[in-house]
């Protein structure tokens, strides 16, 4: 059996997604199980850098975690040719300048969702990535959710007949920083600083969309700052300058209706932070993180109208849970797992930085539309 070794360099790796999704739960985790299975005795290693600005928490979250290599001079791990791989995680205005060097330089690229602010600059990046010749991907995390496994278990299954719509409801209450400290970093909250709910969500919403259901073809979006004034992790008072909440409708391939709700300012009261209901002509689904349930045609129950008297369906009660059926790891650690086989190997892996312009696409068109007050077209992207 031989080990082969991958140099990855990870930028960003202090922040939120890189320490917990990227680092903990994928990087260190493929270590630990020791490395990935190429099913041919051969077995992949990866070897990450940690690279960042500040010293003591790259050696302190390195050092906790038993990886020797971290270093705060990226051109240094840049010009290594050791390191095959650049991943950035970083602050998503910091993300395109970030990928531009590390494909100069002939790296592998992979990185977090949106590519880059706008749908030009992740179009120019999956452009150069192209032209390089240098394998990319982007992260497309929710479409590994057991849920969402799940739904397109459901959907493969023809269990819908035609689907007719959507309902994406998305959000939680994110506290304003002053009594309780803010669960989200203070920049998602200020669009100078590459903030907001549509930039932030609707990459996610492309993929989701175009993989279980059809591609995009038109949407309207409204957006609002519900939360106008916020405080930020020293404690400071701030104005929020980003869209808070978006509300979305789309229409697919095939006429599939969408209605997509997102909000960091709206009080949890469904079964996940998370769920997408599916209606079809022979049965509906609702799917949120881990979970989905369904409802045939022929166990649906036929309410009629009359508030006069008490309900006599209990409505939640009359789904059924889709079984798990398969053990589901950490989504983020899959795609990780499947990109290093395809940088190593050549196996497929579809989510590129093509993929990701399109995600940019959708939150430009969303900003767009809730501008312009109208419905806007979603043209197919080409490199
Ligand atoms: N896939 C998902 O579900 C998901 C969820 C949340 C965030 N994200 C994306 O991940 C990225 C990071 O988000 P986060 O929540 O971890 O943010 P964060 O603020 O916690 O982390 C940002 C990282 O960028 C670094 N950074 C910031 N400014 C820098 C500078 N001037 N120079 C060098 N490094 C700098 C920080 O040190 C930190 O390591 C964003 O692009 C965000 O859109 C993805």
């Amino acid at each position: 059996m031989a080990e082969i070794k991958i140099g990855i360099i990870m930028n960003g790796v202090t922040g939120r997604m890189g320490t917990n999704q990227h680092f903990k739960r994928s990087m260190v985790a493929i270590i630990e199980q020791g490395g990935v299975d190429l099913g041919d005795g051969d077995v992949l290693m990866p070897d990450p850098i940690l690279v960042g600005r500040n010293a003591d928490k790259l050696k302190n979250l390195a050092e906790t975690h038993n990886i020797e290599r971290w270093t705060t001079d990226l051109e240094s791990a840049l010009d290594d040719p050791y390191n095959q791989i650049y991943f950035d995680s970083q602050t998503t205005t910091r993300r395109a300048e970030g990928i531009k060097r590390a494909i100069e330089k002939g790296k592998h690229i992979y990185c977090e969702k949106p590519t880059a602010t706008t749908m030009e600059e992740s179009l120019e990046l999956a452009r150069k990535a192209k032209e390089a010749g240098v394998k990319n991907g982007v992260v497309q995390d929710k479409l590994f959710l057991p849920g969402l496994m799940k739904l397109k278990r459901v959907i493969d299954s023809g269990f819908f007949g035609d689907i007719l719509s959507v309902r994406m409801e998305f959000g939680y209450w994110v506290f304003e920083g002053d009594w309780q400290e803010g669960q989200r970093p203070s920049w998602n909250y200020r669009k100078e600083d590459g903030g907001g709910i549509i930039v932030d969500m609707f990459p996610h919403w492309r993929y989701v969309l175009d993989g279980l259901f059809g591609d995009v073809r038109s949407m309207t979006c409204h957006g609002e700052t519900h939360i106008k004034e916020r405080v930020d992790e020293k404690g400071k008072p701030y104005k929020a300058t980003a869209d808070d909440a978006a509300y979305a409708t789309l229409v697919l391939d095939g006429g599939i209706v969408v209605q997509a709700n997102s909000s960091w300012a709206v009080r949890v009261n469904r079964d996940d932070l998370l769920t997408i209901q599916v209606d079809g002509t022979e049965g509906s689904a609702v799917a949120g993180l881990r979970d989905c349930k369904v409802q045939h045609r022929v166990t649906t129950p036929k309410p009629v109208w009359n508030p006069d008297i008490e309900n006599p369906f209990d409505f939640e009660d009359q789904w059924e849970d889709v079984p798990n059926n398969q053990l589901f790891d950490n989504g983020f650690k899959v795609q990780w797992e499947q990109f290093l086989k395809h940088v190593h190997r050549g196996d497929e892996f579809p989510w590129d930085l093509l993929e990701g312009a399109k995600g940019t696409q959708l939150s430009d068109l969303a900003l767009q539309s809730w501008d312009e007050r109208r419905w806007v077209d979603v043209p197919e992207l080409k490199l």
